[in-house]
């Protein structure tokens, strides 16, 4: 029959074909042994095509900034609606019963630390694990920080650690929710209250972080954010202090205002401090188009970030933070700790570049920055001598050595940015793949 191959044609595409399926399958082993293969030793990177990007900005939000632009109400000094709004609308956000928005996070935290009372000669015990920001706002006032140790399990402010460096010079508490991550607060505003500390917090990474069912920045005297560009809720620049006092967030506006009166917080012409950290209109309208667009993207974030932590804590040598009870985290960054020792001794920076190569970008978080010179530059100041014993500046710079759990932390984390938690699950999926093949490869890589 026409359609029938001969035995003899049958035989010639028979074999052709098996010779086409074994070259198939050569090659399928191939491709698996090359995805197998780390890809810095030549295999398939687990993850391709690239992460979200970030800044975002959305067409929608252009008629606002324009609207600013043309009414020529760029100041908020007097004018404008659109930084008193935004101040409404953060507040809300958070559940406090006042915000004021600053010109950055820095400034907040300057102007916080002020109207809690740090003066000159003062102590803010902090955590040492953070943006040097935190610290140089405590400079500012030429107070002096003093650092807790960090919890290498939660990498914040470990509370056991704050009693044994209060002194009578101490004014102030100033606990920093790094990555997103709240602190033990409960155990922090306790020792607060006990010692009749102000307590501050560092919230500029914590971005409607929650714990126990209450916003970060809402959960001490005062709350400080950043809206800087690289943070969920970016305006290029931009600051905001959050409070449940009225007083205490008008007397932040007089700070933030060249020492102005406000309505509540009354006094002739200048009658306090104070400088200009005003926010401006354009980036108040910006931030309002975002509050949405957080909320949703926050549990983006969240739901990404409980997948990888449910599955990284089965790999031997990753260990997830843990966060206190009850609390939810924002991950500005979502870090993890990593023992090389499960790793046949792959140091954290092989694994970090083995990591990097597989597509999927990562940093060892932040470093014992205090040995950076800030601090020596700081203590050999004319100021500082003035108005601390050469004694005891001698040994706060050796105090810095005590800090083995911020030591141990900034040696052996790994972190992966925000961005990356908005890819989708599959994505998430490329991160652990990536992981248990450096894992199960780690043995070559540290030889290679
Ligand atoms: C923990 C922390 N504190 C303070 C700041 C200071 O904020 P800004 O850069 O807006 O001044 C930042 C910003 O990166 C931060 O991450």
């Amino acid at each position: 029959m026409k359609n029938q191959l001969s035995r003899r044609g049958f035989i010639r595409a028979a074999t052709a074909a098996s010779a086409a399926l074994s070259w198939l399958g050569a090659r399928r082993s191939a491709f698996a042994a090359d995805a197998d293969k780390p890809a810095l030793l030549g295999g398939k990177p687990a993850h391709s095509g690239g992460w979200p990007t970030w800044p975002e900005w959305r067409e929608a939000w252009e008629s606002g900034v324009l609207k600013v632009l043309r009414s020529g109400k760029w100041c908020r000094a007097g004018a404008g609606e659109e930084v008193p709004n935004f101040e409404k609308g953060w507040a809300q956000l958070l559940g406090a019963k006042r915000c004021l928005a600053t010109a950055s996070g820095t400034t907040a935290l300057i102007t916080s630390l002020y109207v809690m009372g740090v003066d000159a000669g003062d102590e803010v015990i902090t955590s040492p694990y953070t943006f040097s920001a935190t610290y140089n706002a405590i400079l500012t006032h030429k107070a002096l920080p003093v650092f807790a140790d960090t919890d290498p399990a939660t990498l914040t402010m470990d509370p056991a650690s704050i009693e044994s460096r209060i002194t009578e010079r101490t004014r102030a508490i100033l606990p920093v929710h790094i990555y997103g991550m709240p602190c033990d607060m409960d155990a922090i505003n306790a020792i607060a209250k006990k010692r009749n500390l102000a307590v501050i917090e560092d919230a500029c990474q914590a971005w409607l972080g929650e714990y126990k069912g209450r916003k970060c920045g809402v959960l001490g005297d005062l709350g400080c954010f950043s809206f800087q560009n690289s943070k969920h809720i970016p305006a290029g620049e931009g600051g905001a202090v959050t409070g449940m006092s009225d007083e205490l967030v008008d007397r932040c506006y007089s700070f933030h205002n060249c020492g102005r009166s406000t309505p509540t917080f009354k006094g002739t012409g200048c009658f306090t401090r104070g400088g200009n950290f005003r926010m401006q209109h354009f980036q108040a309208s910006i931030l309002m188009s975002q509050f949405d667009k957080l909320v949703k993207e926050t549990e983006v974030r969240r739901a990404n970030a409980d997948y990888l932590g449910a599955n990284l804590k089965e790999i031997a040598g990753i260990t997830p933070v843990r966060l206190p009870e009850n609390s939810r985290a924002v991950w500005h960054l979502y870090p993890m700790r990593y023992d090389a020792a499960q790793f046949n001794g792959l140091p954290r920076g092989k694994f970090m570049a083995a990591l990097s190569a597989e597509g999927i970008p990562c940093s060892g978080g932040y470093s014992e920055q205090y040995n950076d010179g800030m601090f020596d530059e700081t203590i050999a100041s004319r100021g500082y001598k003035r108005l601390w014993s050469d004694e005891r500046l001698k040994a706060y710079r050796e105090s810095f050595k005590e800090l083995k759990g911020n030591k141990q932390v900034c040696e052996t984390t790994v972190a992966i940015s925000q961005n990356i938690l908005l890819a989708d699950r599959s994505c998430m999926d490329h991160i652990l793949a990536a992981i248990r093949k450096i894992q199960a490869h780690s043995a070559e890589l540290a030889k290679a």
